[in-house]
């Protein structure tokens, strides 16, 4: 196995940094693990975009809600270093929590995008992003990339991520990959094994809303709302609950207005076990 793990900050910082002093341009791709295809994907972008591949492994607690599923979350180590490995990552880094939270984490310093963090997911998910943002700042000062690759699948995500960045002159490009799906158009996710059986067939019908949403922006539909409206009605028909369902401003992710031209529009919804997302964007340039 050529994939090199490192389990401390200070031993990966010393290696980085001797790649630095030669030139070596440094990605990182920040997970949680039980890689998919997805994640793959994510490794593939960064190796065309960097000398260095890094990625970090690290289930992160603080962006868990109390009621979510931390101590469920599957944890496929062995699996997911083969994974790497066969894409050719270069290096793993896969911190404890002690490691990442060594004063723990109730007085952890934290870091706030205060206008995009409590809508959409964060409406249902209380206190996520705070947790997103404040450890993908340490993990970008524990690897210093110059490059670091999201999921566009987590478009929210990256956009506070993109914000931060900018905002806090952090000097890291970021990089979205295109969403990965299964042929029926379902998101790759870690979350699709919590689909069940009776479930799956319609389980794609938050990309078929989002497909039909799309298309009647394109025909020219401007009655953002009521979009949204028949996007719900679709969803619930399927047996589903809709989380939020919104055609919004693809930078500042506020509810679309008639002069906006680039758009994303952005879903949620539940199946018995599971909470799915998706989206897809559209630019009226
Ligand atoms: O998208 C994820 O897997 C996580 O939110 C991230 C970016 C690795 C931070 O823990």
């Amino acid at each position: 196995m050529n994939l090199r793990i490192f389990r401390h900050i200070a031993d990966l910082r010393a290696e980085l940094d001797a790649l630095r002093a030669q030139g070596k341009r440094i990605a990182c791709v920040p997970t949680m693990g039980n890689l998919h295809e997805g994640h793959l994907q994510l490794i593939h972008l960064a190796r065309k975009n960097a000398d260095i591949v890094v990625a970090t492994i690290f289930v992160n607690r603080l962006q868990f809600g109390l009621n979510e599923d931390w101590d469920q979350y599957p944890r496929t180590f062995d699996s997911d270093c083969q994974k790497l490995d066969a894409a050719r990552c270069d290096y793993l880094f896969f911190p404890d929590e002690t490691e990442m939270y060594p004063n723990g984490m109730e007085g952890q310093t934290r870091v706030l995008a205060p206008t995009m963090t409590d809508i959409l997911c964060g409406a249902s998910r209380p206190g996520h992003f705070e947790g997103v943002t404040t450890v993908v700042t340490k993990l970008f000062h524990i690897v210093e990339p110059d490059v670091a690759i999201f999921g566009l699948k987590d478009y929210q995500q990256l956009a506070i991520v993109k914000r931060m960045a900018t905002d806090l002159c952090m000097g890291v490009e970021i990089i979205g990959a295109p969403i990965a799906r299964d042929k029926d158009g379902l998101a790759l996710s870690s979350r699709n094994a919590y689909i069940t059986e009776d479930e799956r067939p319609k389980a794609n019908q938050l990309h078929q809303s989002l497909s039909n949403a799309k298309q009647k922006i394109e025909q020219g539909e401007r009655d953002f709302r009521a979009i949204e409206e028949s996007a719900k009605a679709e969803i619930e028909a399927a047996g589903f609950r809709l989380d939020y369902f919104s055609v919004c401003n693809a930078e500042t992710l506020d509810p679309a207005v008639d002069d906006d031209k680039e758009l994303a529009i952005l879903g949620a919804l539940f199946t018995s076990a599971a909470r799915l997302i998706d989206n897809l964007t559209l630019n009226l340039k």
